[in-house]
């Protein structure tokens, strides 16, 4: 039998439960995946706090987007997939669980030198870093500026941009400045007791300008601070302030905003994951792992998550 998260009300993280499920046989252009790892990200704890609306639960609900595993079946039609292959799960409903049943699209093959956990850590950041990279075109010549660039998906911004070229500011706390340098970033601190404006802070290590700006920080200090260096609003992304974005004239990707993802977002979304897949074989591209917990403690997951805490949180079925 297998075993998956579901919660049956919005609430705290104990409504959290650890349930017996049925996994059908993979249906044509689907696979069976046993999961070795899955993702948490702080959209799962939003949904199931209620704090990012989502439809009446009905039935118990899944959690999780994002996994590792291994393919123990393949339905038909299926190319590119057979049982025993090690892949990665992005973007698909339910990871929190044992074993899985996906489409096929909803896969990549994971190379030896990636192990589940950092698979499970990358669909929902690194599809974000590279679809908003993207977006607003970031390449050789610019200078960007992250808001929260100590997180899963702001060290993912970081690296790829600096690959690509660009300069990178990145705003961390004290304590991450060493993590975000270290992946190429100059870092700026968003809390600094000294005073002065995070702005004047960003003008100092940036005296030619900054050129673009992503927030993943969300407070109203980041996006001042973005309205104040940038005056092309084209090239200003929040992907948490979503429902302020269009008052401000800023681009939003999610994050609140009532504007869905179009296809080339939803494209470049999925494109990521074999991208930067290639790139961790290659030694060129590095995840930071946090805890590791048995599936059961999804809760204790969702807590620490919620703290704040440094690293990819990752659940062990
Ligand atoms: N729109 C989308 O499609 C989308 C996709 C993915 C994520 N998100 C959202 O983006 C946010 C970050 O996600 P994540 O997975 O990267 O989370 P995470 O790994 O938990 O990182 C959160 C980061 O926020 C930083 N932070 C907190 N206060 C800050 C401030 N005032 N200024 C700058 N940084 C600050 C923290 O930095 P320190 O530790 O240095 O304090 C921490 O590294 C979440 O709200 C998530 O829901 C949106």
């Amino acid at each position: 039998m297998a075993t998956a998260i579901t919660y049956t009300a919005f609430g705290g993280p104990e409504v959290l439960t650890p349930t017996e499920i049925q996994v059908k046989a993979p249906g044509a252009d689907q696979v069976a995946v046993r999961i070795e790892a899955a993702g948490v990200n702080p959209l799962d704890h939003k949904l199931r706090s209620g704090a990012r609306p989502s439809g009446p639960i009905t039935d118990p609900r899944r959690v999780g987007s994002d996994g590792a595993g291994v393919v123990t079946a393949v339905g038909e039609d299926v190319e590119g997939f057979r049982a025993g292959d090690e892949v990665v799960v992005f973007g698909a409903a339910g990871v929190y669980a044992s074993d899985i049943v996906v489409p096929s699209s909803r896969l990549a093959p994971r190379p030896p030198q990636v192990s589940a956990a950092e698979g499970a850590a990358l669909g929902v950041p690194v599809g974000t870093a590279y679809q908003t990279l993207r977006s607003l075109d970031v390449r050789a010549g610019d200078t960007l500026l992250v808001h929260g660039g100590s997180g899963s998906v702001g060290q993912a911004i970081i690296q790829l941009a600096v690959l690509w070229g660009a300069t990178v500011l990145a705003t961390c706390s004290a304590r991450r400045a060493e993590r975000v340098s270290a992946l190429g970033a100059v870092a700026v601190r968003y809390d600094d007791p000294d005073g002065g404006t995070l702005a004047d802070r960003v003008r100092a290590a940036a005296p030619g300008g900054v050129t673009a700006v992503i927030d993943i920080a969300g407070t109203d200090e980041a996006l001042q601070t973005s309205l104040d260096l940038v005056t092309d609003r084209h090239r200003i992304a929040t992907l948490v302030r979503g429902k302020d974005a269009a008052g401000l004239g800023i681009r939003a990707f999610m994050g609140g905003s009532p504007r869905p993802l179009n296809a080339q977002e939803l494209a470049w979304r999925a494109e990521a994951i074999p991208v930067v897949l290639h790139l961790m074989a290659a030694g060129r591209f590095t995840v930071e792992l946090g805890p590791q917990l048995p599936l059961a403690d999804a809760a204790e997951a969702h807590r620490l998550v919620e703290a704040g805490t440094d690293g990819k949180v990752v659940l062990l079925p």
